[in-house]
Protein backbone atom coordinates (compact mmCIF):
# COMPACT_ATOMS: atom_id res chain seq x y z
CA UNK A 1 0.00 0.00 0.00
CA UNK A 2 1.65 3.59 -0.81
CA UNK A 3 0.79 5.57 1.63
CA UNK A 4 1.13 9.84 1.49
CA UNK A 5 0.85 11.84 4.68
CA UNK A 6 0.29 15.16 4.97
CA UNK A 7 0.28 17.37 7.97
CA UNK A 8 0.25 20.80 9.64
CA UNK A 9 2.27 20.79 12.51
CA UNK A 10 3.57 23.64 14.59
CA UNK A 11 4.72 22.02 17.68
CA UNK A 12 5.28 18.31 15.92
CA UNK A 13 3.28 16.72 18.26
CA UNK A 14 0.02 16.17 14.91
CA UNK A 15 3.01 14.79 12.74
CA UNK A 16 4.32 12.49 15.31
CA UNK A 17 0.32 10.54 15.23
CA UNK A 18 0.49 11.12 11.47
CA UNK A 19 3.48 9.10 11.19
CA UNK A 20 2.54 6.58 14.06
CA UNK A 21 -0.49 5.82 11.84
CA UNK A 22 1.73 5.88 8.60
CA UNK A 23 4.28 3.44 9.60
CA UNK A 24 1.89 1.09 11.03
CA UNK A 25 -0.81 1.14 6.83
CA UNK A 26 3.07 0.83 4.78
CA UNK A 27 6.90 1.39 4.57
CA UNK A 28 6.37 2.82 1.63
CA UNK A 29 5.54 7.01 2.51
CA UNK A 30 5.50 9.75 0.39
CA UNK A 31 5.40 12.89 3.51
CA UNK A 32 4.00 16.48 2.59
CA UNK A 33 4.88 18.75 5.73
CA UNK A 34 2.65 22.01 5.16
CA UNK A 35 3.39 23.47 7.74
CA UNK A 36 5.70 26.13 6.30
CA UNK A 37 4.85 25.10 2.64
CA UNK A 38 3.67 27.99 0.54
CA UNK A 39 3.46 25.77 -2.79
CA UNK A 40 0.46 25.93 -4.50
CA UNK A 41 1.26 23.45 -6.94
CA UNK A 42 -1.51 20.94 -7.13
CA UNK A 43 -0.72 17.30 -6.09
CA UNK A 44 -2.80 14.83 -7.47
CA UNK A 45 -3.15 11.36 -5.04
CA UNK A 46 -4.57 8.31 -7.57
CA UNK A 47 -7.35 5.95 -6.31
CA UNK A 48 -4.72 3.21 -5.12
CA UNK A 49 -2.96 4.97 -2.94
CA UNK A 50 -4.05 5.57 0.77
CA UNK A 51 -3.63 9.38 2.28
CA UNK A 52 -2.80 9.74 5.73
CA UNK A 53 -3.62 14.01 7.01
CA UNK A 54 -3.67 15.00 10.22
CA UNK A 55 -4.00 18.41 11.18
CA UNK A 56 -3.76 20.07 15.12
CA UNK A 57 -7.34 21.90 16.53
CA UNK A 58 -7.30 25.40 16.82
CA UNK A 59 -10.58 26.65 18.87
CA UNK A 60 -11.98 23.80 17.97
CA UNK A 61 -11.50 23.90 14.16
CA UNK A 62 -9.01 23.07 11.37
CA UNK A 63 -6.42 26.11 11.74
CA UNK A 64 -7.17 28.18 8.68
CA UNK A 65 -3.86 27.68 7.23
CA UNK A 66 -3.91 24.36 7.11
CA UNK A 67 -7.15 24.47 5.26
CA UNK A 68 -5.88 26.70 2.58
CA UNK A 69 -2.66 24.56 2.14
CA UNK A 70 -4.57 21.46 1.73
CA UNK A 71 -6.43 23.14 -1.26
CA UNK A 72 -3.71 21.66 -3.23
CA UNK A 73 -4.22 18.46 -3.12
CA UNK A 74 -6.53 16.27 -5.29
CA UNK A 75 -7.79 13.13 -4.73
CA UNK A 76 -9.61 10.80 -7.37
CA UNK A 77 -11.78 9.08 -4.52
CA UNK A 78 -8.76 8.28 -3.34
CA UNK A 79 -9.32 6.59 0.69
CA UNK A 80 -8.17 9.06 3.30
CA UNK A 81 -7.70 8.94 6.82
CA UNK A 82 -8.04 12.19 8.93
CA UNK A 83 -6.79 12.87 11.96
CA UNK A 84 -7.18 15.56 14.39
CA UNK A 85 -4.98 16.04 16.90
CA UNK A 86 -5.76 18.19 20.06
CA UNK A 87 -4.62 19.06 23.33
CA UNK A 88 -6.84 17.22 25.97
CA UNK A 89 -9.87 20.39 25.96
CA UNK A 90 -11.86 19.15 23.56
CA UNK A 91 -11.86 18.69 19.17
CA UNK A 92 -15.47 20.04 18.62
CA UNK A 93 -15.71 20.60 14.83
CA UNK A 94 -12.47 19.87 13.50
CA UNK A 95 -13.05 15.83 12.93
CA UNK A 96 -15.84 16.93 10.43
CA UNK A 97 -14.17 20.05 8.53
CA UNK A 98 -11.29 18.04 8.14
CA UNK A 99 -13.65 15.57 6.66
CA UNK A 100 -15.34 17.48 4.35
CA UNK A 101 -12.42 19.37 3.32
CA UNK A 102 -10.99 15.56 2.02
CA UNK A 103 -14.45 15.32 0.74
CA UNK A 104 -14.31 18.66 -0.99
CA UNK A 105 -10.64 17.98 -3.20
CA UNK A 106 -11.72 14.28 -4.07
CA UNK A 107 -11.22 12.17 -0.99
CA UNK A 108 -13.31 9.28 1.05
CA UNK A 109 -12.76 9.53 4.44
CA UNK A 110 -12.14 5.48 5.39
CA UNK A 111 -11.58 6.28 8.84
CA UNK A 112 -10.98 9.50 11.44
CA UNK A 113 -9.23 9.53 14.70
CA UNK A 114 -9.21 12.24 16.95
CA UNK A 115 -6.60 11.76 19.49
CA UNK A 116 -4.75 13.97 22.46
CA UNK A 117 -1.49 15.30 22.79
CA UNK A 118 0.10 17.52 25.03
CA UNK A 119 -1.75 21.73 24.76
CA UNK A 120 0.55 23.78 22.94
CA UNK A 121 0.18 26.63 24.76
CA UNK A 122 -0.98 25.31 27.99
CA UNK A 123 1.47 22.39 28.33
CA UNK A 124 0.30 21.13 31.70
CA UNK A 125 -2.41 19.63 29.96
CA UNK A 126 -2.30 16.63 28.17
CA UNK A 127 1.53 16.32 29.36
CA UNK A 128 4.17 13.95 27.96
CA UNK A 129 0.96 12.49 25.45
CA UNK A 130 0.75 10.82 22.86
CA UNK A 131 2.17 8.12 25.62
CA UNK A 132 2.32 4.48 25.25
CA UNK A 133 -1.43 4.29 25.66
CA UNK A 134 -1.93 6.63 22.45
CA UNK A 135 0.43 4.80 20.72
CA UNK A 136 -1.30 1.32 21.55
CA UNK A 137 -4.90 3.31 20.06
CA UNK A 138 -3.41 4.35 17.25
CA UNK A 139 -1.88 1.07 16.28
CA UNK A 140 -5.06 -0.50 16.49
CA UNK A 141 -6.63 2.57 14.33
CA UNK A 142 -4.46 1.78 11.39
CA UNK A 143 -4.83 -1.46 11.59
CA UNK A 144 -8.93 -1.81 11.38
CA UNK A 145 -8.29 1.42 8.89
CA UNK A 146 -5.77 -0.94 6.67
CA UNK A 147 -8.21 -4.00 7.06
CA UNK A 148 -11.46 -0.99 5.47
CA UNK A 149 -9.15 -0.14 2.35
CA UNK A 150 -8.41 -3.84 1.57
CA UNK A 151 -12.29 -4.28 1.50
CA UNK A 152 -15.02 -1.89 -0.56
CA UNK A 153 -16.09 0.88 2.16
CA UNK A 154 -19.60 3.06 1.97
CA UNK A 155 -19.64 6.13 4.30
CA UNK A 156 -19.04 7.22 7.66
CA UNK A 157 -20.67 9.40 10.47
CA UNK A 158 -18.86 12.08 12.53
CA UNK A 159 -18.81 14.02 15.37
CA UNK A 160 -19.29 17.67 14.86
CA UNK A 161 -21.84 20.40 13.76
CA UNK A 162 -22.19 22.21 10.37
CA UNK A 163 -22.02 25.32 10.72
CA UNK A 164 -18.58 24.95 12.43
CA UNK A 165 -17.95 26.81 16.04
CA UNK A 166 -17.39 30.41 15.19
CA UNK A 167 -13.21 30.27 16.71
CA UNK A 168 -12.47 32.08 19.58
CA UNK A 169 -8.84 33.58 20.81
CA UNK A 170 -7.13 34.77 23.81
CA UNK A 171 -5.32 38.36 23.52
CA UNK A 172 -2.13 36.22 23.99
CA UNK A 173 1.27 36.34 21.70
CA UNK A 174 4.88 34.78 22.68
CA UNK A 175 8.05 37.20 23.02
CA UNK A 176 11.70 36.31 24.30
CA UNK A 177 13.09 37.77 27.05
CA UNK A 178 17.25 38.65 27.23
CA UNK A 179 18.05 35.11 26.95
CA UNK A 180 17.54 35.78 23.13
CA UNK A 181 20.79 35.22 21.20
CA UNK A 182 19.19 36.02 18.23
CA UNK A 183 19.98 32.86 16.67
CA UNK A 184 16.92 33.18 14.14
CA UNK A 185 15.58 29.89 14.86
CA UNK A 186 12.01 30.69 15.45
CA UNK A 187 11.82 33.31 12.65
CA UNK A 188 13.10 30.79 10.20
CA UNK A 189 10.84 28.74 11.24
CA UNK A 190 7.46 30.13 12.28
CA UNK A 191 4.94 29.14 9.38
CA UNK A 192 3.44 32.98 9.38
CA UNK A 193 6.69 35.07 9.29
CA UNK A 194 5.13 36.76 12.61
CA UNK A 195 9.12 37.13 13.34
CA UNK A 196 11.29 39.71 12.08
CA UNK A 197 14.68 38.10 11.58
CA UNK A 198 16.55 41.68 12.70
CA UNK A 199 14.58 42.02 16.01
CA UNK A 200 13.23 38.15 17.09
CA UNK A 201 12.44 39.03 20.66
CA UNK A 202 9.28 40.55 19.35
CA UNK A 203 6.29 39.61 17.53
CA UNK A 204 3.78 40.98 14.73
CA UNK A 205 0.21 40.25 16.29
CA UNK A 206 -1.16 40.56 13.03
CA UNK A 207 0.67 37.72 12.02
CA UNK A 208 1.11 35.22 14.85
CA UNK A 209 -1.15 32.69 15.38
CA UNK A 210 -0.05 31.70 18.35
CA UNK A 211 0.72 27.90 17.22
CA UNK A 212 4.16 27.67 19.68
CA UNK A 213 6.66 27.00 17.47
CA UNK A 214 8.92 29.53 18.32
CA UNK A 215 8.62 28.33 21.84
CA UNK A 216 9.29 24.84 21.17
CA UNK A 217 12.51 25.87 18.89
CA UNK A 218 14.14 28.03 21.15
CA UNK A 219 17.26 26.39 22.22
CA UNK A 220 17.67 29.02 24.90
CA UNK A 221 13.93 28.96 26.05
CA UNK A 222 14.03 32.33 25.80
CA UNK A 223 10.48 32.69 23.88
CA UNK A 224 7.24 31.86 25.71
CA UNK A 225 4.11 33.20 26.90
CA UNK A 226 4.48 35.82 29.29
CA UNK A 227 2.34 38.17 31.30
CA UNK A 228 -0.38 38.14 33.96
CA UNK A 229 -3.42 37.48 30.74
CA UNK A 230 -1.56 33.89 30.12
CA UNK A 231 -0.66 33.24 33.99
CA UNK A 232 -4.32 33.92 34.41
CA UNK A 233 -5.94 31.90 31.65
CA UNK A 234 -3.16 28.75 31.96
CA UNK A 235 -4.51 28.75 35.83
CA UNK A 236 -7.84 28.25 34.88
CA UNK A 237 -7.24 26.43 31.77
CA UNK A 238 -5.02 23.83 33.32
CA UNK A 239 -7.69 22.82 36.06
CA UNK A 240 -10.76 23.18 33.88
CA UNK A 241 -9.22 20.38 31.27
CA UNK A 242 -6.80 18.30 33.92
CA UNK A 243 -9.26 15.35 33.43
CA UNK A 244 -7.40 12.61 30.98
CA UNK A 245 -9.39 12.31 27.94
CA UNK A 246 -9.26 9.37 25.46
CA UNK A 247 -8.72 9.02 21.85
CA UNK A 248 -11.76 8.44 19.60
CA UNK A 249 -11.78 6.95 16.51
CA UNK A 250 -14.83 6.23 13.83
CA UNK A 251 -15.08 3.88 10.68
CA UNK A 252 -17.15 3.91 7.16
CA UNK A 253 -19.59 1.39 7.23
C1 LIG B 1 -4.11 28.44 18.65
C2 LIG B 1 -4.37 27.12 19.31
C3 LIG B 1 -5.67 26.73 19.58
C4 LIG B 1 -5.90 25.48 20.17
N1 LIG B 1 -7.20 25.08 20.39
C5 LIG B 1 -7.44 23.87 20.95
C6 LIG B 1 -8.78 23.41 21.15
O1 LIG B 1 -9.75 24.03 20.75
N2 LIG B 1 -8.96 22.23 21.80
C7 LIG B 1 -7.91 21.49 22.28
O2 LIG B 1 -8.14 20.49 22.92
N3 LIG B 1 -6.62 21.87 22.02
C8 LIG B 1 -6.37 23.03 21.37
N4 LIG B 1 -5.08 23.42 21.11
C9 LIG B 1 -3.98 22.48 21.40
C10 LIG B 1 -3.51 21.76 20.15
O3 LIG B 1 -4.60 21.24 19.42
C11 LIG B 1 -2.56 20.62 20.52
O4 LIG B 1 -1.57 21.07 21.38
C12 LIG B 1 -1.95 19.96 19.31
O5 LIG B 1 -1.32 18.80 19.76
C13 LIG B 1 -0.91 20.81 18.62
O6 LIG B 1 -0.43 20.12 17.51
P1 LIG B 1 1.04 20.33 16.93
O7 LIG B 1 2.00 19.84 18.00
O8 LIG B 1 1.09 19.48 15.72
O9 LIG B 1 1.22 21.78 16.68
C14 LIG B 1 -4.82 24.64 20.52
C15 LIG B 1 -3.51 25.05 20.25
C16 LIG B 1 -3.29 26.27 19.64
C17 LIG B 1 -1.88 26.66 19.34
S1 LIG C 1 5.38 33.95 16.35
FE1 LIG C 1 3.31 33.13 16.50
S2 LIG C 1 2.92 32.17 14.50
FE2 LIG C 1 5.14 32.45 14.69
S3 LIG C 1 5.93 30.52 15.52
FE3 LIG C 1 5.55 31.89 17.28
S4 LIG C 1 3.48 31.40 17.92
FE4 LIG C 1 3.70 30.55 15.85
S1 LIG D 1 15.02 30.99 18.72
FE1 LIG D 1 15.17 31.87 20.78
S2 LIG D 1 17.30 32.53 20.93
FE2 LIG D 1 16.90 32.17 18.75
S3 LIG D 1 16.25 34.20 17.96
FE3 LIG D 1 14.40 33.12 18.56
S4 LIG D 1 13.99 33.78 20.68
FE4 LIG D 1 16.10 34.30 20.21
Amino acid sequence: MKITTIYFSATYTTKRVVEAVADNLSNEVMAYDITNDTSTDEVAISADEVVVVGVPVYAGRVPAMAVERLRRFRGNNTPAVVVAVYGNRHYDDAVLELHDIMTEQGFRTVSAGAFIAQHSIFPKVGKARPDAEDISDIKAFAEKSAKLVAKSFGKITLHGNRPYKVPGGIPIWPTASKKCTACGACARLCPTGAIDPESPKGVDKTKCIKCGRCIVVCPTKARRFYGIKYSLAAARFNSAFATRRENEMWFAE
